[in-house]
C-alpha cells in the first residue's frame, strides 16, 4: 500500500532540564492533518510499512511445518484430568494434545526438538526448581491451543533462562492464547525465547519477575522480535525486572499490526534499568490501527517505554501516570526515545500524569530527530 499523503506530527518534547513534577497535565500528541510529503519522506514512509502477511483459516495446517506436522505424539504426557509429575522427563520432538489437562510439576520437562501444542493445558510449580518449567530445545507451536503457566518459578540465579518457559528457537502461536502468572526467573520472568509471534491469539503475563541484573524482561525476554499480528493482544501487569531493564518486555524488536499492547504497573530497576512498560532496544514499530498503552509504569529512564525508535502509523499509544526516577541521567516520565519517535497518518499519542525525578517531562529524544 502506497502511502498517498504523509502526516508528521512536529513534537517539541526536548524541555527544560530542570526538575519538574506535573501531576494532572494532559499532553496530546496528534499527527498533523495531512500534508502533500517530499519525495524523500515519502520512500521512507513505504520502508516502514510491514506486509500484512495474514493467512486465512484454510491455511492454517501451513502454520505446522511439514516435520512438525509429522510429529509423534507425546506419550508419556497427560492429555486429560491432574496429573503431577515428580521425575524430570527429558522427551524427544513430539505434539502434545490436551484437553483440560492440569500438571503439577515438581521437576522440570525438557524436549530435545520442536514441541507442538494443542487443546486446553495448565501447568503449575510446586515448588522452586533449577530450571524452567518447560525447555524446549527447538521450535514450539501453538495451534487453537490454552495454555496457562502458573506459580513456576526458577531458584534464584542458577541459569540465565526463563521462569515458567524457554524457548530456544521460535515461539509462534495462532488461534491460541498463553498466559503466565505468579512466575519467576533469571532472564524473562515468564518466557526466555528467541522470538514470539502471536496471530490471532492473546499473551498474558501477570506478576512475574526477572530477577538477573544482564537479563531483565519481568514478562518475557525476547532475544530478537515480538511481532503481533491480525488481532492480537498481549498483556503484562504487575511485573518486573527486580535488577535490569524492560518491567515488562524486554526485546530487540517490537511490531504490532492490528494488534493491541498494555502495560500495567510494571517496573524495571531503579538503578539502572530503562523502560518501566517495555525496553525495546532497536524499534518499536505499530502499524493498521494498532494500540498500546503504558499505566502506572516506573523505571530509571522511560518510566513506559524506553526505545531506539519508536513508529506510528494510523496507531494510538497512551502513557499514564509513568514515571522515571533516575536522578542524574532520568528523563522521559512517559517513554525515553533515543533515536527517532515519528508519527505518521491518523496516529496520537498522549502522554497524562508522567513525571521524571530529574528533567525532560513526558518524552524525550536524546540523540537524532523528533518528527
Ligand atoms: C483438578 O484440580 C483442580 C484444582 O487444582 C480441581 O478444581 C479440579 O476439579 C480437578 N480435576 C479433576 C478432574 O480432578
Ligand atoms: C536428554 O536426551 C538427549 C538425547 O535424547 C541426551 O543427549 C541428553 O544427555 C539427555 N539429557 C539428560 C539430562 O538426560
Ligand atoms: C524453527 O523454525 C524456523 C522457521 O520458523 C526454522 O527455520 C528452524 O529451522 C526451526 N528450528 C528447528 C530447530 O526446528
Ligand atoms: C480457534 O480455536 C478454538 C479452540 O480454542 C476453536 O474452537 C476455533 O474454531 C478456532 N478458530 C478458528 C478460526 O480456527
Ligand atoms: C505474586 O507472586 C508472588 C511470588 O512470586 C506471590 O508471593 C504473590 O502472592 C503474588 N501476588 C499475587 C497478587 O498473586
Ligand atoms: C480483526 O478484527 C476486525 C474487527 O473485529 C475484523 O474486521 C478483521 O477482519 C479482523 N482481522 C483479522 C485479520 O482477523
Ligand atoms: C495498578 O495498581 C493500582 C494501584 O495499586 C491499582 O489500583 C490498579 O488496579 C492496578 N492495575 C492493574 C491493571 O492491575
Ligand atoms: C480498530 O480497533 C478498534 C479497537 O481496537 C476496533 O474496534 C475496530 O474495529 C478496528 N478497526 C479496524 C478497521 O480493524
Ligand atoms: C483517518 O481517519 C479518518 C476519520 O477517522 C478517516 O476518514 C480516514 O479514512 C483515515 N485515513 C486513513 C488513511 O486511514
Amino acid at each position: 500500500m502506497a502511502l498517498a499523503t504523509w502526516a508528521v506530527a512536529l513534537l517539541r518534547l526536548v524541555l527544560a532540564s530542570r526538575a519538574l513534577r506535573p501531576q494532572q497535565h494532559l499532553w496530546q500528541l496528534e499527527s498533523a492533518p495531512a500534508i502533500a510529503p517530499p519525495a524523500r519522506k515519502a520512500a521512507k514512509a513505504s520502508k516502514l510499512e510491514v506486509k500484512a502477511d495474514v493467512q486465512p483459516r484454510g491455511l492454517m495446517k501451513s502454520w505446522l511445518s511439514h516435520e512438525q506436522a509429522g510429529l509423534p505424539p507425546c506419550d508419556e504426557l497427560p492429555g486429560d484430568g491432574n496429573r503431577t509429575l515428580d521425575s524430570a522427563l527429558n522427551l524427544s520432538a513430539c505434539t502434545w494434545r490436551a484437553s483440560g489437562a492440569q500438571v503439577l510439576l515438581g521437576a522440570p520437562l525438557t524436549f530435545q526438538g520442536d514441541l507442538v501444542l494443542q487443546g486446553e493445558l495448565q501447568i503449575t510449580g510446586a515448588k522452586e526448581l533449577d530450571r524452567p518449567c518447560i525447555t524446549v530445545l527447538g521450535n514450539l507451536t501453538l495451534v487453537d491451543a490454552r495454555v496457562s503457566f502458573l506459580n513456576c518459578k526458577e531458584q534464584v540465579q542458577v541459569s540465565n533462562l526463563g521462569g515458567a518457559l524457554f524457548v530456544q528457537e521460535d515461539l509462534s502461536a495462532f488461534n491460541s492464547s498463553i498466559a503466565f502468572k505468579n512466575c519467576r526467573g533469571t532472564s524473562g520472568g515468564g518466557l526466555h525465547a528467541k522470538s514470539f509471534l502471536l496471530e490471532q491469539s492473546k499473551a498474558d503475563f501477570d506478576n512475574c519477575t526477572a530477577s538477573s541484573m544482564n537479563g531483565g524482561g519481568g514478562g518475557a525476554y525476547i532475544k530478537e522480535t515480538f511481532r503481533m499480528n491480525a488481532n492480537s493482544s498481549a498483556s503484562f501487569r504487575g511485573c518486573s525486572a527486580e535488577l535490569g531493564r524492560g518491567g515488562g518486555l524486554h526485546a530487540e524488536s517490537f511490531l504490532l499490526e492490528q494488534s493491541k499492547a498494555d502495560f500495567d504497573n510494571c517496573t524495571a530497576s531503579e538503578v539502572m534499568g530503562g523502560g518501566g512498560g517495555a525496553y525495546i532496544k532497536e524499534t518499536f514499530r505499530m502499524n493498521f490501527n494498532s494500540s498500546a498503552s503504558f499505566r502506572g509504569c516506573s523505571a530509571e529512564l522511560g518510566g513506559g517505554l524506553h526505545a531506539k525508535s519508536f513508529l506510528l502509523e494510523q496507531s494510538k499509544a497512551d502513557f499514564d501516570n509513568s514515571m522515571a526516577s533516575g536522578l542524574y541521567t532520568g528523563g522521559g516520565g512517559g517513554a525515553h526515545i533515543v533515536e527517532t519517535f515519528r508519527m505518521n497518518i491518523n496516529s496520537s499519542a498522549s502522554f497524562r500524569g508522567c513525571s521524571a525525578e530529574n528533567g525532560v517531562l513526558v518524552a524525550r529524544s536524546s540523540r537524532g530527530k523528533v518528527w
